[in-house]
């Protein structure tokens, strides 16, 4: 989604804005652009495509201004040419934008009515016209964009900077993220904008989240934030654990390569955070906003990955805490108009704790009365602001768009949950919680080792990098994952993918087995194993090009029939977190094989913050 950074600093600032976006790239973008104001006049540059576009433009022409905004631009509305690149300027009033706004056309219509012409196809032009038209009708900028914000529809969060106001920059929020950083030390006096603390971290680690509805205006004398009714309000401020190193490649040739060796280590973080390994029990650290001994169901929403991790949990839930489970897409969840039970549990699972769709599920379900429980990773989220109780997945920063050590942070946290709800529910006695615990703490160990097995996924990739369609099958909390490996393969090398219910084959997807179809079939030893290997056989005598992720159960019954790739021995029950990794590195072998960026795949955005 589209980045904003803005900074009011005491130098020039082209060169900061340039960097900071850097630091936002991850988000997923495909225009970009900045605009200063020097000697009290705003001068923009925007270019298609990646950041070094704009870098070009900003050393052909460099702009100077003490003053600045810059925008990476995930195209919404319009083209991602350098004209629908941000800023949008008009008159005096220069704007980036994160969000949509939906009544734009309605708002286009009617300046256009009154003469207004416009450059770009973009909703976000209409703002800099609103502003700017209040600005003459005689309003002062902090008054015109408080005038405006009520007209806007959808959400947004918005920089803006003004011809002759070289004293002054305004950031506003409603339904997208906006964070103020204040400047210290050397830089005291500056103050930044950005759409997350990650984006700020090199400048300051001093920052002040804006609440729904809010506006701030900054000057060098200090931040003033107003809420929707333009009452002035505190915004405390608070220091961010997010700093410059933790979003650093290191050797890996992509940061996707780096989460993904970085399993073994931060899924060892959560476990113990969330259990007592002396003890061998879980330990939450914090009050479940709920008693779970007489909770009557559970209902779950997230979206893409965050919500196949949610569907593994269902099985978890159900299985061990004997608690019905309701799951949801959020995006059809928030639409749904469900009834819920007063006192009932909602829990939302997302990383960055933005997601639009899943954001309005813990709304609705507040409004319905439950207790919110969110699953994040990012620890200062609008989600986990808003939930009674945030669980924090603790897998760091993640950058590459393709989620993966955030997926299976989320899976381990979620396993200790379902543990923590079955011996409160007295449907785990202590005997079978420390036997899951100990199945849980091996965890970190066999991901290690099945990180060794990349040589040969990196072999494998090289075909499947030919392949025009590719099959995932999986039964039980692998078919979950087989939906999870179909949208990876999906979203970072553009190879059309399918997940699929082993058991749902000869309904319908086995008409597509030939012996150019490759077949990927999880099939950890558990107790559906014998049925997934019936699967694998009704493929095989269809000529199916069968790869199968087992263990030396799966590798002697079908090593003459399928290429394997060999999975250390384990306990069945949390399978689907180690299973993950060859999973994740299939994706990112055969991205890497095709040539692919597979940080920055085409279209796609790390923190969706619209509809
Ligand atoms: O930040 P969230 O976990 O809420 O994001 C949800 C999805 O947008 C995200 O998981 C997406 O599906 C990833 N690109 C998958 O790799």
């Amino acid at each position: 989604m589209c980045g904003i950074v803005g900074i009011l600093g005491a130098r020039p600032v082209a060169g900061t804005l340039l960097e900071t976006l850097k630091r936002l790239e991850y988000r997923g973008y495909d225009s970009a652009g900045v605009a200063t104001l020097e000697n009290g006049q705003i001068t923009r540059r925007r270019a298609a495509g990646k950041l070094k576009n704009l870098e070009a433009c900003l050393a052909a022409e460099p702009l100077f201004g003490h003053l600045g905004i810059g925008h990476t631009r995930w195209a919404t509305h319009g083209r991602p040419t350098a004209i629908n690149a941000h800023p949008h300027q008009n008159g005096k009033v220069a704007v980036v934008h994160n969000g949509i706004i939906e009544n734009f056309k309605t708002l286009r219509d009617e300046l256009r009515a009154k003469g207004h012409t416009f450059a770009s196809d973009t909703d976000t032009e209409v703002v800099a016209h609103l502003v700017d038209a209040a600005m003459s009708d005689g309003l002062a900028p902090a008054e015109a964009v408080a005038a405006t914000l009520p007209r806007l529809k959808g959400a947004f969060a918005l920089a803006f900077l003004f011809e002759g106001e070289d004293d002054l920059m305004i950031g506003a929020r409603e339904g997208a993220p906006l964070v103020v950083g204040f400047g210290a030390g050397d830089k005291t006096g500056e103050f930044y904008l950005g759409s997350d603390a990650l984006a700020l971290a090199p400048l300051t680690d001093a920052l002040a989240y804006l609440e729904e509805g809010d506006y701030v205006v900054l000057t060098r004398h200090g931040a003033k934030f107003y809420d929707t009714e333009s009452r002035p309000v505190a915004r405390k401020r608070v220091k961010t654990p997010a700093s410059a190193f933790l979003i650093d490649r290191g050797n890996y040739r992509h940061f996707m390569d780096k989460e993904i060796h970085e399993q073994p280590e931060v899924i060892g973080r959560v476990l113990a955070h969330y259990l007592d390994l002396s003890a061998g029990t879980v330990a939450l650290p914090f009050e479940l906003p709920v008693d779970p001994a007489r909770l009557p169901r559970l209902t779950i929403a997230a979206c893409g990955t965050a919500y196949m991790a949610g569907l593994i949990a269902s099985y978890w839930f159900e299985r061990i805490a004997k608690l019905p489970v309701e799951i949801e897409v959020a995006s059809e969840f928030r639409y749904r108009e469900a009834p819920m039970q007063k006192g009932g549990l909602m829990l939302l699972i997302s990383q960055s704790g933005e997601t639009a769709d899943t954001l309005a599920s813990l709304r609705y379900a507040k409004q319905q009365g439950q207790k919110i429980l969110s699953v994040v990773n990012v620890a200062t989220s609008t989600m986990a602001r808003e939930s009674d109780v945030a669980a924090l997945t603790l897998a760091g920063p993640e950058i590459g768009v393709a989620s993966t050590k955030a997926f299976t942070c989320q899976l381990a946290l979620l396993a200790c949950l379902a543990l923590a709800f079955g011996r409160a529910r007295g449907t785990i006695d202590a005997k079978e919680e420390a036997r899951l615990v100990a199945e849980l703490m091996a965890v970190p160990g066999l991901m290690a080792e099945v990180l060794h097995r990349e040589p040969k996924i990196e072999l494998l990739a090289r075909d499947l990098g030919k392949a025009r369609d590719v099959l995932y099958l999986g039964r039980g909390t692998s078919y979950p994952l087989a939906l999870e490996g179909a949208l990876k393969l999906k979203e970072i090398s553009y190879i059309h993918a399918e997940g699929y219910a082993a058991g749902e084959l000869k309904h319908g997807p086995i008409a597509l087995v030939d012996s150019d179809l490759p077949v990927i079939v999880l099939a950890p030893r558990d107790r559906v194993f014998e049925k997934t290997l019936s699967n694998v056989q009704e493929v095989a005598a269809r000529n199916g090009r069968i790869i199968l992720i087992s263990d030396s159960a799966g590798a002697n019954d079908l090593g003459g029939e399928a290429e394997i790739i060999a999975m250390p021995d384990m306990a069945p029950e949390f399978s689907a977190i180690v299973y993950a990794l060859p999973v994740q590195m299939i994706a990112y072998h055969t991205a890497v094989f095709m040539g692919k960026d597979a940080d920055q795949p085409r279209n796609l955005a790390k923190s969706v913050t619209v509809e």
